[in-house]
C-alpha cells in the first residue's frame, strides 16, 4: 500500500461530463446531455462540464471553426440553463492535467481494450491505418477527463456507455497495479427517454453531428421554420399512433418522435400516447413541431445573443478552467507520486485547497 493513501476513501459525489465542440449541436445532444445537465443542477452535487477541444482534434478541425464551435458550445450550455455560477464550465485545453493524466492512462489501458471500442471502429471504418493515433487513444483521454476530478457520476447518452466501462476498467487496473484505492469507479448516468435520439431520416441510426444529411437532425441553431420543416418531413410509417407504448415496439421512427415529444414536454411516452392515441402523423407532427419550436427557439435566440460578445464567453471559460485546475492539479500530483515520479509536487501552480486533500 502506498504511504499516505486511505484504503477506502469516500469520494465526494461529483458530476463530470463533456461534449465535443465539433459544430452541429443537435437535439440529441440537448435531450441526451445539455437539458439533463441543467435539470440536475439542483441535485446538490458539484458539477463540472467540459468542451472537449482536445478530443475534437482527433479528427481534422479547421482552427477558426474549432474556436467558433467551442464558444458556440459554451453558449449552448448557458442557453440550455447551465449557470456558470453553479457549475464549472471550461474548455479542456485550458487545463493541462487532462492531457497529462491521459498519458498515464495510455500506459494503463491495453491495446486490446481500445481495439474493441465500437466508436473507434465506426469512425475509422475501413481506414484504420490512416486515422490519427489520437482517435485510437480517445477513450484514455476521456477517462482522464473524468478521473482528473475523481468524478463519481457521468451523465451521457447511450452511445458513450462503452467508453465509460473502459474508464472503470482503467481506474480498476490503476488501483490494482499500484495497490491503492485512488481513483473512483465511476457510475455512468444514462437515464430518461432521450438517451438515444434517432435520426429523423432513419429510425435505426442515432441522430449525429456527422450525418451528411442536415434533414436527419434538428440543430440548436435552426430557426422555427427549419425545425417545423424537418419534423414535417421526418420519416414515419403509414399507421396512426397506437394506444399503448407496446404498439411502438417495431416502429422505430414513430417511437423516436414519441420519445422526443415526451422528453421535450418533461413527460413520459405513456402520457404522450395517452394524449395522442389514434392520431395520424399529419396531426401529431404539427403538435410536435409546435412543442419543439416553443422549447428550442428561446435556446437558439439566447445562443446567438451570447455569441455577439464572445469576450463574455471567454471569461466564463477562463474562470471555469481556473476552478477546474484547482481540483485536477492536486489529483495529478498525487497520481505522479503514486507512480513514482520524482518532484511531482513542483511546477503545479494552483494552491491545493484542503477540501481536495482527502487522501492525507
Ligand atoms: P459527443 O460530443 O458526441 O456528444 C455529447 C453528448 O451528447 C450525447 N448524444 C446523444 N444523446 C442522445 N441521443 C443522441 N443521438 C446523441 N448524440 C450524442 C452523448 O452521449 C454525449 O453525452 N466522447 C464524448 C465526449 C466526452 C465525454 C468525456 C463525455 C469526452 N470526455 C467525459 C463524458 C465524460 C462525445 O463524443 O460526446
Amino acid at each position: 500500500m502506498t504511504e499516505g493513501v486511505h484504503t477506502s476513501p469516500t469520494f465526494t459525489p461529483r458530476v463530470f461530463s463533456g461534449i465535443q465542440p465539433t459544430g452541429n449541436l443537435h437535439l440529441g445532444n440537448y435531450l441526451g446531455a445539455l437539458k439533463r445537465f441543467a435539470d440536475s443542477q439542483n441535485d446538490g452535487m458539484q458539477s463540472i462540464y467540459c468542451m472537449v477541444d482536445l478530443h475534437a482534434i482527433t479528427t481534422w478541425q479547421d482552427p477558426a471553426d474549432l474556436r467558433h464551435a467551442t464558444r458556440e458550445l459554451c453558449a449552448g450550455f448557458i442557453a440550455s440553463g447551465l449557470d456558470p455560477e453553479r457549475s464549472i464550465l471550461f474548455n479542456q485545453s485550458q487545463v493541462p492535467e487532462h492531457a497529462q493524466l491521459a498519458w498515464v492512462f495510455n500506459c494503463v489501458a491495453r491495446m486490446g481494450w481500445m481495439q474493441r471500442m465500437t466508436q473507434f471502429k465506426d469512425k475509422a471504418g475501413k481506414n484504420t491505418q490512416n486515422v490519427s493515433l489520437g482517435l485510437f487513444g480517445y477513450p484514455a483521454l476521456m477517462a482522464a477527463d473524468i478521473l482528473a476530478y475523481h468524478a463519481t457520476h457521468v451523465p451521457v447518452g447511450e452511445d458513450q456507455k462503452q467508453h465509460l466501462e473502459l474508464t472503470r476498467d482503467i481506474a480498476i487496473k490503476f488501483n490494482n497495479d499500484y495497490g491503492v484505492e485512488f481513483f473512483p469507479i465511476t457510475e455512468p448516468v444514462i437515464e430518461g427517454v432521450a438517451t438515444r435520439v434517432m435520426s429523423l431520416r432513419d429510425g435505426a441510426k442515432k441522430m449525429s453531428k456527422s450525418d451528411p444529411s442536415d434533414m436527419s437532425r434538428i440543430n440548436l441553431t435552426d430557426d422555427a421554420d427549419t425545425i417545423a420543416k424537418k419534423i414535417r418531413k421526418a420519416k414515419t410509417d403509414p399507421e396512426p399512433l397506437p394506444d399503448s407504448v407496446e404498439g411502438l415496439e417495431d416502429r422505430p421512427e414513430a417511437r423516436n418522435l414519441v420519445n422526443i415529444y415526451a422528453a421535450l414536454a418533461d413527460s413520459t411516452p405513456e402520457a404522450v400516447i395517452a394524449d395522442h392515441a389514434g392520431q395520424q402523423f399529419g396531426t401529431f407532427k404539427p403538435s410536435l413541431a409546435d412543442l419543439a419550436v416553443a422549447k428550442l427557439a428561446p435556446i437558439s435566440a439566447e445562443m446567438s445573443r451570447l455569441m455577439q460578445d464572445t469576450s463574455e464567453i471567454d471569461a466564463i471559460l477562463r474562470r471555469g478552467a481556473e476552478q477546474a485546475r484547482a481540483i485536477a492539479a492536486p489529483i495529478l500530483v498525487r497520481t505522479y507520486e503514486i507512480i513514482g515520479m520524482v518532484g511531482a509536487g513542483h511546477n503545479h501552480a494552483p494552491e491545493v485547497s484542503d477540501e481536495y486533500r482527502f487522501w492525507e
